[in-house]
C-alpha cells in the first residue's frame, strides 16, 4: 500500500469497488493508498456512540468498523457486486475520501471498477452521488478484468477472477471484451467462509455472530488452501495428517484438520454448497467454447488469475491441472499468477486512467446531465 501523499491535481481517484474490499487511490501510483473493508457496524449498545464519526449516521464504517467489530452487528452494504443498502455505502464512500483519502472529490475524475454484469442501477446511483452530490468533474466505470490483464502488460487472453462476492471468466482481445463468452457465478470468498463456519460447527466450533464470520475468514485466509489430489487428501482427513492450529482474538487456539481443503473446494465443485453453478475450472472451458475457434489458442496463452480467492495455495496448479485435462492436449495453456493479484484490477485501471485516450472518455457532468440514465443502458 503506497504512503498517503497529497495528490496532483490531474490525478484520478481510482476505486475498485469490491464486494468485501475498496481498494482506493490516484491514477499513476502503482499500489492503492487505502483498502477499507466495504462493511459498516450498527451499535449493539449505547457504549460506543460518542465514536460515531457523522452524527447522523447510526453505524460506524469501514476499518473503524472493523476495530470494534465485537462490539457491533456488521453489515456489508454490497453483496455479490449489488448495492444492497446505499445509505451505508454512502458512510463508507465519504469516509474513503474525507479520512483515507483526504480528497475533496470535485473537480477530479474518478474512475470505478466494475465486475462484469454488476446491476445497472449501480452505475447510476454512483453517478448521481459522485456527480450531483460530489460534483466530480467525470466519472467512468471500467471492466474489472479488463484493469487486471492491463496489469500484466498484454491486451489479449483470459481473465479468471475470483473475489468475495463472484467468480468470472473474462476473454479478452486486443483489449475488446468478448461480451458473449463472459461466464459469472455468484460464489466467491464470502461462501468459503460460510462452509468453512459451517464445518467447524460440526467440530463443535461455534461462531455465530457476524464479528465472529469475520473471526472465521481470517482463519480461512491464513489455514486454508487447495487440494491438488481431492479423493486422496479426502481420504486422509480424519487422520492428523493437515493438522494446523488459529489462535483465536481470545487467545485460545483452535485446531483445523480437513477443512483446510474442504471449505474452498466449493470453487471447483459448488454443489457442495448446494449450488448447480459450474466450478471456476467448467466457466472456463464454457468461456473457451463460446469464443472464436480462432481466438482459442491465442486467448490460452494468456490465463490472468485476479481476486483475493485464486490466492489460496495451490489454486493456480490445480486450476491448471484441471483445465488441462478438460481441454484437447494442443492448446498451450499459459497462466499468470502474481503475488498481488488481489490489487490486479486497481493496478491496471491506474495505469488506464493516465493515459491520454481517457481525456475523451469520462462522463462529464454535461454529459450526465443530457443524456441521463440512457448512458448506463449503452454496451
Ligand atoms: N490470502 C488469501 N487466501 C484466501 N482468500 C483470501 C486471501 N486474501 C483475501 N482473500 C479473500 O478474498 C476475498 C476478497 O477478494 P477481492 O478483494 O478480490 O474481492 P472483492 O473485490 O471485494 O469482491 P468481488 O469482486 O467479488 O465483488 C475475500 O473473501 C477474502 O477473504
Ligand atoms: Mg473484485
Amino acid at each position: 500500500m503506497e504512503s498517503k501523499t497529497f495528490p496532483l491535481p490531474n490525478q484520478s481517484i481510482i476505486l475498485d469497488f469490491g464486494s468485501s474490499l475498496i481498494k482506493s487511490g490516484f491514477s499513476g501510483q502503482s499500489t492503492p493508498s487505502n483498502f477499507s473493508p466495504n462493511i459498516v457496524g450498527y451499535f449493539k449498545n449505547d457504549d460506543l456512540i460518542e465514536l460515531r464519526d457523522n452524527d447522523s449516521r447510526a453505524f460506524l464504517t469501514s476499518n473503524i468498523a472493523m476495530s470494534h467489530k465485537g462490539q457491533l452487528k456488521l453489515h456489508h452494504p454490497v453483496n455479490r457486486g449489488r448495492i444492497e443498502d446505499w445509505n451505508e455505502l454512502e458512510g463508507v464512500l465519504d469516509n474513503i475520501f474525507q479520512q483515507e483519502l483526504n480528497v475533496d472529490v470535485a473537480s477530479r475524475n474518478v474512475m470505478i471498477i466494475e465486475q462484469p454484469f454488476n446491476p445497472r442501477q449501480n452505475r447510476i446511483k454512483l453517478s448521481e452521488y459522485l456527480i450531483e452530490t460530489c460534483q466530480s468533474s467525470g466519472v467512468y466505470f471500467v471492466s474489472s478484468a479488463l484493469c487486471s490483464l492491463y496489469a500484466s502488460g498484454v491486451t489479449t487472453g483470459i481473465v479468471v477472477d475470483s473475489g468475495d462476492g463472484c467468480t468470472t471468466v473474462t476473454p479478452i482481445i486486443q483489449n475488446r471484451i468478448l461480451t458473449h463468452s463472459i461466464q459469472r457465478s455468484e460464489y466467491g470468498g464470502r461462501d468459503i467462509t460460510s462452509r468453512l463456519r459451517h464445518l467447524l460447527r460440526l467440530e463443535g466450533h461455534s461462531f455465530t455472530s457476524s464479528s465472529e464470520f469475520e473471526v472465521v475468514r481470517e482463519i480461512k485466509e491464513e489455514l486454508c488452501f487447495i487440494s491438488s489430489d481431492i479423493q486422496a487428501d479426502r481420504g486422509k482427513q480424519h487422520t492428523n495428517s493437515f493438522a494446523a492450529t488459529f489462535t483465536l482474538p481470545d487467545k485460545s487456539e483452535i485446531t483445523l484438520n480437513g477443512e483446510r481443503f474442504q471449505a474452498p473446494e466449493l470453487l471447483f465443485d459448488p454443489s457442495l454448497v448446494g449450488s448447480e453453478e459450474a466450478g471456476v475450472d467448467e466457466m472456463f472451458e464454457n468461456a473457451l467454447s463460446l469464443s472464436d475457434v480462432d481466438c482459442r489458442p491465442v486467448l490460452c496463452q494468456t490465463i490472468s488469475l485476479s481476486g483475493g480467492s485464486t490466492l489460496f495455495p495451490g489454486f493456480p496448479q490445480r486450476f491448471l491441472n484441471n483445465i488441462r485435462t478438460r481441454l484437447q492436449p494442443q492448446f498451450p495453456l499459459k497462466i499468470k499468477a502474481p503475488k498481488d493479484r488481489l490489487l490486479s484490477p486497481w493496478i491496471g485501471a491506474s495505469v488506464l486512467a493516465s493515459q491520454e485516450i481517457m481525456s475523451n472518455l469520462w462522463i462529464t457532468p454535461q454529459r450526465y446531465h443530457s443524456e441521463g440514465p440512457n448512458l448506463f443502458y449503452q454496451e
